[in-house]
């Protein structure tokens, strides 16, 4: 398909669903996970610390790595992809914004209802009786690769507090993941950005919005398996690709986001 019918369609789209991955925060400093010399899967083991038996084996570990993670997302700013597609919820009748990440860095840009697939690392709750657990308003204090920090407990049951993300073998928010599904095959657009796509069922998405007959498009730095199944592969970083886009197709909607791109 040649790159103007592609451009009107996407004008004319009224239901836009956005799906990202850690390769919409990288540009803000946060790792990805599987990028190879610098995800946090090269450097640290999953099974070590992102399953319910590996927080059971030891707590302060797990916490003490999510509380180093959290205070870098603290520090971190949105960039310009995540203003970009900001701008891209303002310019089309109605945008669907699914999430893997656990930051909050599509809020801080402005985007509201965002689904967090895989849950939030502002959202920390009781692993014994899952009573939502209020942070304190001040920063993590953590030290530069982390350490073990001794969870907090409950107010409610004393449970030990575990971070409020969703951890391989562990069933994803089932109203947000029903709310994804939904979205994907009802939309006219729909976007899979800065995803490695190798994680069920969030890479499925982008499936259901294929079989839904939706215009697919994916914008990555790297080469993935969606590339042979999606309609427009764009490849480059998403903080440069999602400003020009935006702009090229809703007519300048996100000037901002392009001057403060770094
Ligand atoms: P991955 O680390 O698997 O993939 C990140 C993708 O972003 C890769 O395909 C990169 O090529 C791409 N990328 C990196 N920088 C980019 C940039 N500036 N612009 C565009 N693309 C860029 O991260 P996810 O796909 O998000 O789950 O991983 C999915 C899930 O796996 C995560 O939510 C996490 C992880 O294990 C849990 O923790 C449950």
């Amino acid at each position: 398909m040649d790159a103007a019918p592609y451009l009107a369609a996407l004008r004319d789209a009224r239901h836009v669903v956005v799906l990202t991955g850690a390769g919409v925060s990288a540009e803000s400093g946060v790792p990805t996970f599987r990028d190879r010399q610098t995800g946090l899967w090269a450097t640290f083991d999953p099974m070590q610390l992102a399953t319910p038996s590996a927080y059971e084996r030891d707590p302060s570990l797990v916490w003490g790595w999510y509380e180093w993670r959290r205070a870098a997302v603290q520090s971190a700013q949105p960039n310009a992809a995540h203003r970009a597609i900001t701008a891209m919820a303002a310019a089309v009748p109605r945008l669907t914004l699914i999430t893997q990440n656990v930051d909050d860095l599509h809020e801080r840009a402005g985007s509201a209802s965002v689904l967090h697939l895989h849950g939030e690392l502002g959202r920390p709750y009781c692993a014994v009786c899952r009573r939502a657990y209020a942070l304190p308003p001040d920063p993590p204090r953590v030290v530069p690769d982390g350490e073990r920090i001794e969870p907090p407990r409950c107010e409610s049951c004393g449970g030990r507090i575990r971070p409020g993300v969703v951890w391989f073998g562990e069933a994803l928010p089932q109203a947000q993941w029903r709310r994804a599904v939904d979205a994907a095959s009802r939309c006219d657009a729909f976007f899979c950005v800065g995803t490695s796509s190798l994680v069920q069922p969030a890479a499925s998405l982008t499936d259901v919005a294929i079989r839904a007959g939706a215009i697919t498009i994916q914008v990555n730095l790297s080469p993935t398996d969606m590339d042979a199944r999606v309609a427009h592969s764009l490849r480059g970083a998403a903080g440069s690709v999602l400003p020009g886009l935006v702009s090229e197709v809703w007519g300048g909607g996100n000037r901002g986001g392009q001057h403060r791109a770094r």
